[in-house]
């Protein structure tokens, strides 16, 4: 039996498709997932959970937030938002919890050190240096973590690891973390095995997408170079910034006060793991060296949106902290109730009942500080998916929509723009329950 999407307390009206807030075809996020891989500063490094750039352009230009605004993005990810504010001429305040893409989003919306065409040719030299010492390296290889090496075919991985340890020796100077991201950037393109987003598979081979690792890289860095190079032609004079933080947390949104719009995604609710899906990059630059150390280092701020994440604790007290929210935090509880049940069916089930009371108390402190820093009568767009784990359907975005409404926002839309979860219509053991991803439209009251 296929089951429909339920209505939640937005009424159907809202959630046609309209003029202002067109459905885009394939995905407002990015249409075969992830980041364009070909539009300036998206093509850096394609970030499965990333928007489609023009999509984003679209919505600022249909949100008409005036010129000069100030747009943010409490889930700012790889920086989509900040990169098409900034081209349409206004100014960006981003937060974004995981370190190295928060570092990504920052460095494609600074100024550049100098001129792009120095870094073009800085990337060569590295190239030519990184031929030349890959020999010696090949011997250090079995220090590498274990997913590194499984990835890489020994002679591929002997010069990636001859260019990143170049780099981190500070070989490109003031261009060193551009050159990191051309190389991180390329790494997926050289494997061996399935790297695909979100899961990295070292045990399935693959034919590498790029033979040659040092020319791709030089590639890379040519495009990054070409895009920083039209940036300083638009002669753009806007701020725009990234914080490493968790939007939960007060402190994180200095700099967001008096924001004139803001389109953002946050995580959907039993999607993906984002720090598990940039795994093989962490693991090869080091940031990470074990997976406690990934929990502590990149998971720690996250919003809970996987069971991996739960806990019993943070669970009862969210529960606690929604109960404030009368018809919210009675729908949460009632699914709480119905997850439990389905875990109680299943050995070892999987605790959704957990990640469910943690997830929209999260969005509760998320939109307490959107709230504060929005000026009166600005628009806010959020993207997100709804969800069934065990075949109980969530309605994610019409529940943040209620939320919403409670800290001071009112909900003037809620458009389906694309129907999801088709990927496993096949799988028998999958739940038949059909999903959505959702454009809400809030506006600060
Ligand atoms: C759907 S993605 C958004 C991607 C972004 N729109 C882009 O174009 O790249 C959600 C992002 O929220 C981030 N995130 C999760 N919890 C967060 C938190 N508490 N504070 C800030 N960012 C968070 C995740 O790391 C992820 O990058």
């Amino acid at each position: 039996m296929r089951v429909l999407i339920q209505d939640s307390s937005v009424s159907d009206a809202l959630r046609r498709s309209d003029d202002l807030l067109p459905a885009e075809p394939g995905s407002g996020r990015g249409r075969s997932h992830g980041t364009s891989s070909k539009e300036a500063f998206d093509r850096w490094f394609r970030y499965p959970a990333g928007f489609a750039s023009d999509y984003v352009s679209t919505l600022l230009e249909n949100l008409s937030p005036g010129p000069g605004s100030l747009i943010v993005d409490p889930f700012a990810g790889s920086g989509v938002t900040g990169t098409a504010a900034r081209n349409a001429g206004h100014s960006f305040f981003g937060i974004e919890t995981h370190p190295l893409i928060a570092e990504l989003a920052n460095l494609k919306l600074q100024v550049a050190p100098g001129s792009p065409k120095s870094f073009a040719k800085a990337a060569s030299s590295l190239a030519k240096a990184a031929e030349q010492a890959a020999p010696s390296t090949a011997g250090t290889l079995r220090e590498e973590a274990d997913l590194t090496q499984r990835c890489f075919e020994p002679d591929v991985l002997a010069r990636l690891v001859s260019l990143r340890n170049l780099i981190r020796a500070g070989h490109a100077d003031a261009w060193g973390l551009y050159a990191k991201w051309a190389l991180l950037g390329t790494l997926r393109d050289v494997a061996s095995v399935r790297v695909g987003w979100p899961y990295q598979r070292p045990g399935t081979q693959r034919q590498p997408r790029f033979t040659d690792p040092l020319a791709r890289f030089v590639q890379r860095a040519t495009w990054m170079a070409e895009d920083l190079q039209q940036e300083a032609a638009s002669g753009a004079d806007t701020y725009a910034s990234v914080t490493h933080g968790d939007s939960r947390d007060p402190a994180a949104w200095k700099g967001a006060d008096g924001a004139q719009g803001c389109v953002a995604s946050p995580p959907y609710l039993n999607n993906f793991d984002y720090a598990d899906a940039t795994r093989l990059e962490l693991y090869f630059w080091g940031d990470v060296t074990s997976w406690a150390d990934m929990c502590s280092t990149v998971r720690s701020g996250m919003v809970t949106a996987t069971t991996q994440q739960t806990s019993v604790g943070a669970a009862r007290e969210a529960t606690l902290k929604l109960a404030r929210f009368t018809n919210t935090g009675t729908a949460v509880e009632e699914l709480t109730t119905q997850l439990q049940a389905e875990r109680s069916k299943r050995n070892r089930g999987k605790e959704y009942d957990r990640v469910i009371p943690d997830y929209f108390a999260a969005m509760v402190e998320i939109l307490e500080n959107l709230a504060k820093s929005m000026a009166t009568d600005a628009p806010v767009v959020w993207l997100v998916g709804d969800s069934a784990p065990y075949g109980v359907y969530v309605d994610t975005p019409g529940l943040i929509g209620q939320i919403s409404e409670h800290v001071g926002f009112s909900v003037e839309k809620d458009i389906v723009l694309r129907r999801r979860g088709q990927r496993w219509a096949t799988n028998q053991t999958r739940h038949d329950v059909e999903l959505s991803e959702r454009l809400i439209l809030l506006r600060r009251q």
